[in-house]
């Protein structure tokens, strides 16, 4: 099998003869599937109920025809105009209450029933006349559910919150006690009481805002599933939808990734962060744990700029190469690209394409078609996966718990902490899994626990398992502190698993300077705790001899505990000391900046990917082999005979 390569393709936006031309290229770069019909939707059904699919049959037919597989799309991110005129009351209505209107894209209210019964129709008619087309390989279900409208404060969608709490909490008690709504007496005597958290004149209950996230994120992957069932009336093909791995923490992934037959991503760089292919890391690292370690699609990416970054820069050479093999290192099997053809009109004009504005004797084209190459030439990697004995704990109830406006600093954000503990496994050179709070961690040695406040009894309960069982955990400020319910758990911080971290903290002293230094030479940044050991080691202290970092032995395992969020050089040492004690090491010995994967199959075969984000040539060495890595190349070196 080859390795699939290729991107979303619009040819409604060109002329017919382009298209021949697109078959050409495709060729010549190696291109082996597209995705087709994303926003499709006002070509096919440009009046309510008639429909015209035969420009789209010539298209099936060309890629076909050329050997070029269709990842068919159902286009139900962006309905027509005719859609918002007819059903206004399916338009989106925005947090600040607004209506929105037609004139963009993905306008409508996931919660409307009108909406999902006429993309349930287009989905169908797809479904019908293309199902057992030659060309069709999968299907690609909307695009990036919720990217721009996740959370839609619709009639509709208060309706459906009401029939969701109901499901949750059974009856009123249920709410009112898991909300807290003792407090500023807001307790619900009936359901016609509870409404989609519109703006307040003060701070909203954050139980009730935490489970209209939860509702939203629902709401969607009920949309996902509602549109797979029609689709599997007529096909066995595998069914995906983009997810957006690196960015996009509104939707729960870990019950979205249950729908899906494939796990696929999405992601774009920071244009302006030097270290931008750290968030590509984790964004690949984290679609794989999505799927348990299978491969993965890489759905889209940029050949080059984007168009929606304030300041969106061209890749430097050889920079969307590094980028691209990157994911692969990280075991995408699939990399794509949106899109095709770089648009000449419309919103995303100035976004790049697979063939750029300028043509074929461009940067971009000669590396489309050497990635094309390389791709092929690696085609046995294909299926093999990569092993990580480390997890860092995502969880997203947490993270929107995190967003309440009254908390103890608003200082950081958990994204912001994943990021920074992320980062520091990124630099130690360990892979990691990105795992959920609940899910199996018996697979791992070491699990960081960057900031996960709301931490449910059954989550506290499998880390103490894990701990308890020989593992080693890294667990940072403000974890553990509250139940799933946002209840904060009692008796000193982190109540969550004090006895597993040996700690017990009574307040919370966010840093009003933003710095305490610390015993050892470094520094904390924005927090500060009144920690006591009970029962943990104490590793390193601010000045005045709080400890700041802690150790703990829990039966078989060991439980790192920080008291604040120290800088990067002495949270790289903390790291080491921690993986030390975990028992896990970095795949090779490489300079900064020198990302080194695996990917290994089941039967001995595998491959280091050495990827130089630096300017300077560098050495990796692995396994007393010495590989060297050109200054912004990529080395892909194989370890068996
Ligand atoms: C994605 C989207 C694509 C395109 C791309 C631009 O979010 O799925 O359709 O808009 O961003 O970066």
């Amino acid at each position: 099998m080859a390795i699939v390569y290729g991107g979303d393709y619009n040819p409604e936006q060109w002329p017919r003869e382009t298209w021949a031309e697109d078959m050409r290229l495709m060729r010549e770069a190696g291109v082996n599937r597209v995705s087709v019909g994303i926003f499709s939707w006002a070509l096919f059904e440009p009046e309510e109920g008639r429909y015209e699919f035969a420009w789209f049959d010539e298209v099936l037919d060309l890629l076909a025809a050329n050997g070029i597989e269709a990842c068919l799309a159902t286009p139900t991110a962006s309905p027509p105009p005719w859609f918002a005129a007819t059903y206004p009351e399916a338009v989106m209505v925005d947090a600040d209450g607004r209506q929105l209107t037609h004139g963009s894209r993905q306008g409508f209210d996931p919660s409307s029933d009108v909406y999902i019964a006429k993309a349930l129709q287009i989905a169908e008619k797809i479904a019908e006349r293309y199902a057992d087309h030659p060309a069709v390989g999968l299907w690609h279900l909307h695009n990036e559910y919720g990217c721009h409208n996740t959370r839609s404060y619709t009639k509709a969608a208060t309706a459906k919150f009401r029939t969701w709490l109901r499901d949750r909490y059974g009856d009123l008690d249920g709410l009112n006690a898991a909300w807290g709504t003792a407090f500023w007496s807001q307790a619900y005597s009936s359901w016609d009481q509870v409404y989609a958290p519109l703006p307040t004149p003060t701070i909203p209950n954050p139980g009730h805002v935490v489970d209209w996230k939860r509702f939203s994120s629902w709401q969607l992957v009920q949309n996902y599933r509602a549109e797979a069932a029609v689709i599997r009336k007529y096909s066995d093909k595998p069914m995906t939808t983009n997810f957006m791995t690196g960015s996009h923490p509104e939707i729960d992934l870990w019950e979205f990734s249950g729908a899906v037959d494939i796990v696929s991503t999405d992601h774009y760089l920071a244009g302006e962060d030097p270290q931008a292919h750290v968030n590509l890391g984790f964004a690949a690292d984290y679609a794989r744990s999505l799927g348990a370690g299978k491969p993965w699609i890489l759905m889209e990416h940029s050949t080059s700029a984007v168009n929606w970054q304030g300041r969106n820069r061209a890749k430097a050479p050889r920079e969307m190469l590094r980028n691209s093999l990157a994911h692969f290192a990280r075991g995408a099997d699939a990399i794509m690209f949106f899109q095709w053809r770089a648009s000449k009109q419309g919103a995303e004009k100035w976004h790049s394409g697979m063939v750029p504005h300028a043509g074929t004797d461009s940067k971009i084209w000669r590396e489309v078609c050497e990635l094309g190459a390389t791709l092929k030439s690696l085609a046995e990697v294909e299926g093999s996966r990569v092993q990580a004995e480390t997890a860092i704990l995502w969880d997203f109830p947490n993270a929107w718990a995190q967003e309440h406006e009254a908390r103890p600093t608003n200082e950081f954000t958990a994204q912001g902490i994943f990021d920074a503990y992320y980062a520091a496994l990124w630099r130690a050179g360990i892979t990691a899994d990105v795992a959920e709070p609940e899910g199996d961690l018996s697979k791992y040695k070491f699990v960081v626990v960057p900031a996960v406040y709301l931490l449910s009894r059954k989550g506290a309960e499998n880390l103490r398992q894990f701990v308890n069982g020989g593992g080693t955990v890294l667990v940072t400020p403000y974890s553990g502190i509250a139940d799933e319910t946002d209840t904060v758990y009692l008796g000193g911080y982190p109540g969550a698993f004090r006895d597993v971290v040996g700690v017990r903290s009574e307040e919370f002293y966010p840093l009003i300077g933003g710095r305490v230094e610390l015993a050892s030479g470094g520094h904390g940044t924005i927090w500060s705790e009144a920690a006591e050991p009970a029962g943990a080691e104490v590793r390193d202290t601010y000045a005045d001899g709080t400890p700041a970092w802690l150790v703990n032995r829990f039966g078989a395992g060991t439980a790192h505990y920080l008291t604040t969020f120290p800088d990067p050089d002495t949270l790289d040492r903390i790291v080491a000391a921690a993986a030390v004690d975990a028992g896990v090491a970095a795949v090779a010995e490489a300079p900064v900046g020198v990302e080194v994967v695996r990917r290994a199959h089941d039967d001995g075969r595998s491959w280091l990917f050495c990827i130089n984000h630096t300017d300077a040539d560098a050495t990796v060495k692995a396994a007393g082999v010495l590989i060297d890595v050109p200054a912004g190349e990529v080395v892909v070196h194989r370890e068996h005979a």
